[in-house]
């Protein structure tokens, strides 16, 4: 079914359905991702389900591999959950190719990504 609502959201993100799931820590992995994304709805992958910046690519690459649809990721910016540095996976989204970081938890406006990135966060 094709949606006829369109939205800035459908138009920035280019899903089907201005809808946006709502990241998951525990949930949010490749396959629940490519699955809301094949739906027609934009998803991310919950950074914190990813130990290293390298397990992230590798969850990035298998998403890839399940649609062909638009994702992003999720970086969490609490210390506390996170004991890597979080421009590792803002780096890491970006050398991946995936268009869109969510952050969570505090302002990510700290990233010296951002500035090399020419890309605009949201934050959440
Ligand atoms: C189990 C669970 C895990 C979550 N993990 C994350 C997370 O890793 N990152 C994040 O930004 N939000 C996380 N959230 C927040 C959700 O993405 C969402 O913002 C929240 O549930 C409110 O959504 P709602 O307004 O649709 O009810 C989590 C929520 C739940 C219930």
């Amino acid at each position: 079914m094709t949606s006829k609502i369109k939205t800035r959201v459908t138009e920035i993100l280019g899903v089907e359905h201005p809808i946006i799931m709502g990241t998951m820590g525990q949930q949010s992995n490749a396959e629940f991702v490519a699955a809301a994304a094949n739906a027609g709805v934009f998803a991310c992958l919950a950074s914190v389900m990813s130990r290293t910046s390298q397990e992230l690519r590798d969850e990035i690459k298998k998403t890839k591999s399940l649609t062909d649809k638009p994702f992003g990721v999720n970086v969490n910016l609490f210390p506390m959950l996170s004991p890597v540095d979080p421009a590792e996976y803002t780096d890491a989204t970006i050398e991946e190719g995936v268009p869109v970081i969510e952050t969570s938890g505090r302002s990510p406006e700290h990233l010296n990504t951002w500035s090399s990135a020419s890309r605009k966060p949201t934050s959440r």
